[in-house]
C-alpha cells in the first residue's frame, strides 16, 4: 500500500532511539523506494544544533546502524533532502514558530508526531501541540513503552494523550509486533489449516515463551532499576507474544478485529494472587559471570544501580489462560538479561499420543513439539518421531522438520521499525497496542508486583551466562516439565 506525502516530527530527534532505530528504519524505506517524494522528517530537540550539524549526526548514525552493503550515496542524498531540524523546548511556550510555519505549508498532509521522549512528557507535549493548533484530523501521535509504571500511571498517561488525540490517532509501539517472525506467527496460525485445529487444550500440553538476552542493562541503570524484567519485557512484549499464540482467529486482519481478540486473551489471564507468587513466579538477578568467555560484572555493580536494589533482571512465570480453548494448559514465560545467548523462542509442546503401539524398548516416544524461533536464525521447527533406519525393529528417534526463513527467503529481513513506521503513515494500527490492551496487561502484572513487594525478598542470584536461577528450573520441573533451549 503506497504511503501518502507526510510530515514526521520527531521529538527527541537527537536521542538514542531516533538515531539508533527511527532514522535507520526510514533510510531503509528510502532505499526500498517506499518514501513518497513529498515526505519530510523533522527533528526536534532542545540541543542547539544547526541543520548541517543535524544532517551530519544523522549520517553518522545511519552509517553506523545500516549494513554497509545497503548504504549508498544516492539513497543518502534523497534521504537527507527530507531532513529538517529545529531547536525547541517542547515543554515551553516559545520557539514554535519555525515548526508551525513549516507544517502549515501543507495543512492537509499526514502528520505524525513521534514522541521519542520519556513518557512523563507525552501529556505536556500533546497539550502544547494542541495549544499551537498543530493537531489536524490527519495527525497521529506515536509513543513507546514504558506506558506507565503500574495501572494508575498508565491510565494517567493514556488519559493525558487521549485528551488531545482520538484513540485511532494514537499509535503505541511494541516493537516486537514489528518483528517479521512475530507477524509470521500469525501467518503460521491463520494462513495454514494444519495447526489451528490442534492449538487447544485437547492437543497441547503446554506452551513456553522465552526471551533471553545476553546483554546486561548497558548504560540504562537508572531506568532499568525502577523497572525490572516484569515491567520491561513481560507487561508488553511477552504478553503480546502470548496473545498472538493464544488468540482466536480474528475475522479480519485489521486493527480492531486483531486487538479485540488479543484483549480477550489478556482478560482471560488468571490473576496470580499474592499467596501464589512463590509457586508461580521466580525473580532472578545476575551476579558476576562470563558471556562468550568475557567476564562481566553483576547487576549490583552496574552503573546507576543502587547497592540496596531489589530489582529483578530475570523472571519466570506460570501463566494460565482461563478460557474454553486453553483451560488447563500452562504458559511458561521467562525472560532475562545476561543469559548465555540472545534467543527468543516460542515452543508449543503437544501431548503424547493417546495410545502407544510400539514395544517399550522402541526408545521413548517423545511428544511432538513446534518451536518458533523469533530471533536470531528465524525459523520454525517441528519435532516428529521417526523410525531409525535399519532392520533392528521399530526403534524411534525424534528429528526436526526445519524451516529456516533465511534459506527460504533470500531477501533482507526488514527491521521491525520499518514496518511499524510505514503503518503509522498509512494509518494502520493493527500492529500497535490499544489503550485497553495496555491497561489490561497492567491489571494482570500489578498483583504480581504487589505479591513481590509483600515478600520483600531479594531476587535469586544466577551467574551471568546462565539460564536464570535454579528456582526457575524447579518451578517447571515441579509440573513434570522442562525448559527447552533449542540447540540450533
Ligand atoms: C526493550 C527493552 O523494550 O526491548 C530492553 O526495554 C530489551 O531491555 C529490548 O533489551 C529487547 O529488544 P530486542 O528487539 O533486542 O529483542
Amino acid at each position: 500500500i503506497p504511503v501518502s506525502p507526510f510530515d514526521m516530527v520527531i521529538f527527541g530527534g537527537t536521542g538514542d532511539l531516533a538515531m539508533r532505530k527511527i532514522l535507520p528504519a526510514l533510510y531503509y524505506r528510502e532505499k526500498d523506494h517506499q518514501m513518497p517524494d513529498e515526505g519530510r522528517i523533522i527533528g526536534i530537540s532542545r540541543a542547539v544544533l544547526d541543520h548541517d550539524a543535524y544532517v551530519a549526526q544523522a549520517l553518522e548514525a545511519i552509517e553506523r546502524e545500516v549494513n554497509p552493503d545497503h548504504f549508498d550515496a544516492e539513497t543518502w542524498q534523497s534521504f537527507q533532502s527530507r531532513l529538517h531540524f529545529f531547536t525547541l523546548d517542547a515543554l515551553g511556550d516559545d520557539g514554535w514558530q519555525p515548526l508551525i510555519d513549516l507544517l502549515s505549508e501543507h495543512p492537509d498532509r499526514v502528520r505524525a508526531f513521534y514522541l521519542s521522549t520519556p513518557p512523563k512528557l507525552f501529556g505536556p507535549i500533546s497539550h502544547n501541540l494542541h495549544k499551537k493548533n498543530l493537531i489536524t484530523p490527519s495527525s497521529r501521535v506515536v509513543v513507546e513503552k514504558p506506558i506507565g509504571h503500574d495501572l494508575s500511571s498508565a491510565q494517567r498517561i493514556n488519559e493525558e494523550i487521549g485528551s488531545f488525540f482520538e484513540e485511532n490517532q494514537i499509535f503505541r509501539i511494541d516493537h516486537y509486533l514489528g518483528k517479521e517472525t512475530v507477524q509470521n506467527l500469525m501467518a503460521l496460525r491463520f494462513a495454514n489449516s494444519l495447526f489451528e485445529p490442534l492449538l487447544n487444550h485437547q492437543w497441547v500440553d503446554h506452551v513456553q515463551i522465552s526471551v533471553a538476552e545476553s546483554i546486561g542493562i548497558g548504560g540504562r541503570g537508572d531506568y532499568y532499576d525502577s523497572s525490572g524484567a516484569l515491567r520491561d519485557m513481560v507487561q508488553n512484549h511477552i504478553l503480546q507474544l502470548l496473545c498472538i499464540v493464544a488468540m482466536e482467529p480474528p475475522v479480519e486482519f485489521n486493527a480492531d478485529a486483531v486487538r479485540d481478540e488479543k484483549l480477550k486473551v489478556l482478560r482471560a489471564l488468571r490473576h496470580i494472587g499474592a499467596n501464589e507468587v512463590r509457586e508461580k513466579t521466580v525473580r532472578g538477578r545476575y551476579t558476576r559471570g562470563a558471556i562468550d568467555g568475557e567476564s562481566v560484572v553483576g547487576y549490583l555493580e552496574e552503573k546507576g544501580v543502587p547497592a540496596d536494589s531489589m530489582t529483578e533482571t530475570f523472571v519466570a512465570l506460570k501463566a494460565e489462560v482461563e478460557n474454553w480453548r486453553w483451560a488447563g494448559v500452562p504458559f511458561y514465560l521467562r525472560t532475562g538479561k545476561r543469559m548465555p545467548e540472545r534467543r527468543s523462542e516460542i515452543v508449543i509442546q503437544f501431548r503424547q499420543p493417546p495410545h502407544l503401539i510400539f514395544p517399550k524398548n522402541a526408545n521413548q516416544v517423545m511428544a511432538n513439539r513446534l518451536a518458533i524461533r523469533l530471533q536470531p536464525r528465524e525459523g520454525i521447527r517441528m519435532y516428529l518421531m521417526t523410525k531409525v533406519p535399519g532392520p533392528g525393529g521399530m526403534r524411534m528417534r525424534q528429528v526436526p522438520l526445519n524451516l529456516s526463513f533465511a534459506e527460504a527467503f533470500k531477501d533482507r529481513f526488514p527491521l521491525g521499525y520499518e514496518r511499524l513506521l510505514m503503518d503509522v503513515l498509512r494509518g494502520n494500527a493493527t500492529l500497535f497496542m490499544r489503550r485497553d490492551e495496555v491497561e489490561t496487561a497492567w491489571r494482570w502484572v500489578e498483583p504480581i508486583l504487589r505479591g513481590w513487594e509483600d515478600m520483600h525478598e531479594h531476587p535469586k542470584s544466577y551467574n551471568a551466562g546462565n539460564w536464570g536461577p535454579t528456582a526457575a528450573i524447579a518451578m517447571i520441573e515441579r509440573d513434570g516439565r522442562t525448559w527447552y533451549e533449542e540447540g540450533y
